[in-house]
Formats: C-alpha cells, sequence, structure tokens
C-alpha cells in the first residue's frame, strides 16, 4: 500500500480563503483583527518562523505588529512590551516566539500575557481550560493537526492513538485534544522502553519529538495514519521530519509529508485564532 499524501498547503489555502473574508468583514466593522509578534534574539529557525507568520498575516488581511529584541535584552523590557499590548484594542493576539534567552523565565513570560490574547494558547489558564474540555485558545499545532484529521473526515471515537513526544506546545495539547474526540491515548516519550511496541498499536500516530526520521516504517501499523510534526534540518539543509517518509508511506494509509504538512496548518490557525479573539473583542 502506498499512502495518500495529506496537504497541508493545499488545506491551509482553504482555510486562509475564508479567513480573509473573515477578517475583511471585521475590518469594514472596524475591528480589523491584529496579531503582535515578539522575538527576542537571533535563533535562526525562530527567524523564520515570525517572518512566515507575518507574511501570513499580510496575506489574509490581519493587522501584524513584529517587536525584536536583542539576546540580551533584560526580560523587564519584554514584559514591559507585552503589559502594552494586553492594554492596546488594536492587538487581539500576543505571541511570543519560543525558546527564549536563557535569562528569561519562559513561564513567566507567557503568564504576562493576557489569557483573552494568548493565541498560541500557551497560558496556564488556556492549559487549564483546554484540559477540561472548554478550551478558549487551542495550540495552534495540536488544532492544526485536528482539523487536518476532520477534513479528510476521520473518525478518532474508540480509535488507538499514540503520540510520540510530550512537550507542551505539542504532545500534551495534542493528547487532550484527542482524548476529548473520544480516542484511547497513549503518550510516549525518551524514557518510554520499547517505543515500537506502542507505536505498532497506533491507528493514528503522532511524532512531535524533534528527532529526524526515528519512526520508521517497521514501527507503523499497516494502514496508520501517520502525523508528522517534526521539522528537522539535516546536514545538507534539507528539512525532514520526525518521520521516515520513504519507508512509512508504504504502510500507512494517510501521511502528511515534511515540509508542506503540519506546518502550513500551524501558521493557519494562528490566523483563526487571532480572528476568533478579534470578533470576542467586537462582542460577537
Ligand atoms: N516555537 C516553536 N513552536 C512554536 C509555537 O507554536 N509558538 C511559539 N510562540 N513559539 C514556538
Amino acid at each position: 500500500m502506498t499512502a495518500k499524501i495529506l496537504d497541508g498547503n493545499a488545506l491551509s489555502a482553504k482555510l486562509r480563503e475564508s479567513l480573509r473574508h473573515r477578517a475583511a468583514e471585521l475590518a469594514a466593522q472596524g475591528h480589523r483583527p491584529g496579531l503582535a509578534v515578539i522575538l527576542v534574539g537571533e535563533n535562526p529557525a525562530s527567524q523564520v518562523y515570525v517572518r512566515n507568520k507575518i507574511k501570513a498575516c499580510e496575506a489574509v488581511g490581519v493587522h501584524s505588529e513584529r517587536y525584536e529584541f536583542p539576546a540580551d535584552t533584560p526580560p523587564q523590557k519584554v514584559l514591559d512590551r507585552i503589559a502594552a499590548l494586553n492594554a492596546d484594542p488594536k492587538i487581539h493576539g500576543i505571541l511570543v516566539q519560543l525558546p527564549l534567552p536563557a535569562q528569561f523565565d519562559e513561564d513567566e513570560v507567557l503568564e504576562a500575557v493576557s489569557p483573552e490574547k494568548d493565541v498560541d494558547g500557551f497560558h496556564a489558564e488556556n492549559v487549564g481550560l483546554l484540559a477540561q474540555g472548554n478550551p478558549r485558545f487551542i495550540s495552534c499545532t495540536p488544532y492544526g493537526v485536528m482539523e487536518m484529521l476532520g477534513a479528510e473526515g476521520i473518525s478518532l471515537r474508540g480509535k488507538e492513538a499514540v503520540v510520540v513526544g510530550r512537550s507542551n506546545i505539542v504532545g500534551k495539547p495534542m493528547t487532550l485534544l484527542l482524548i476529548g474526540a473520544s480516542a484511547t491515548v497513549t503518550v510516549c516519550h525518551s524514557q518510554t522502553k520499547d517505543l515500537a511496541f506502542h507505536t505498532r498499536r497506533a491507528d493514528i500516530l503522532v511524532a512531535a519529538v524533534g528527532k529526524p526520521k526515528m519512526i520508521t516504517g517497521d514501527m507503523v501499523k499497516p494502514g496508520a495514519v501517520v502525523i508528522d510534526v517534526g521539522i528537522n534540518r539535516l546536514p545538507d539543509g534539507k528539512l525532514c521530519g520526525d518521520v521516515d517518509f520513504e519507508s512509512a508511506k508504504e504502510v500507512a494509509s494517510l501521511i502528511t509529508p515534511v515540509p508542506g504538512g503540519v506546518g502550513p496548518m500551524t501558521i493557519t490557525m494562528l490566523l483563526a485564532n487571532t480572528i476568533e479573539s478579534a470578533d470576542r473583542a467586537a462582542g460577537k
């Protein structure tokens, strides 16, 4: 079997078209959605992500503001900027690009963002609401994965889902969303004893570890849906996921590529969250 490839660019383009209409409607009523992005330091991957987020805002008509700080910035300066953005009615979403330099307490910074503008869904209040099954903002990557599964009409009820990775950004919220959709979820991580034992049981396998090609075809159940959240750069400069695409696509029924799978969906859901936030601010 050769798997169907899930095209995140195509689905994103479709969703962004409808987001562009919603943004235009809000703008016409005097509530143009606005996103502020904060980048501290010169991490090259973060610079690319931030550039892509700003470009995506422009394409759908979301106002964007970009705040860049040198790596040695005292944390208070960034906290002051966040406080100003929290109070700014033009801004409906605030995103602090992670990772932050070592002198920052990441939790302190994320908690400083108003939970009403936390379009990344990283604030403890929003994580708590998601855990209770009553989300305000869902973090963008797992949200994008759920949209991709939904667009394919994949039912999760009673399915065996295995999430590889337990990060706050992907693994944990992904787990909560899959539980919410009535899947039976196993979470694997660096201390898991026999990873392949678990992954071979998965009807839905989500890889989010940040290790190039670590999930190989022999670790995939025949007919499984394989979602690759990893974005890794190989020594030759090419991007690859956490899944060995070539071997896994021969076993899976559906698989996401890297690039062009989950990545574009992450940014699309950031736009969706920002527009949703503007909708709420407009009292809709
Ligand atoms: N760094 C890696 N992924 C993300 C993300 O989704 N949001 C933010 N803010 N930083 C990240």
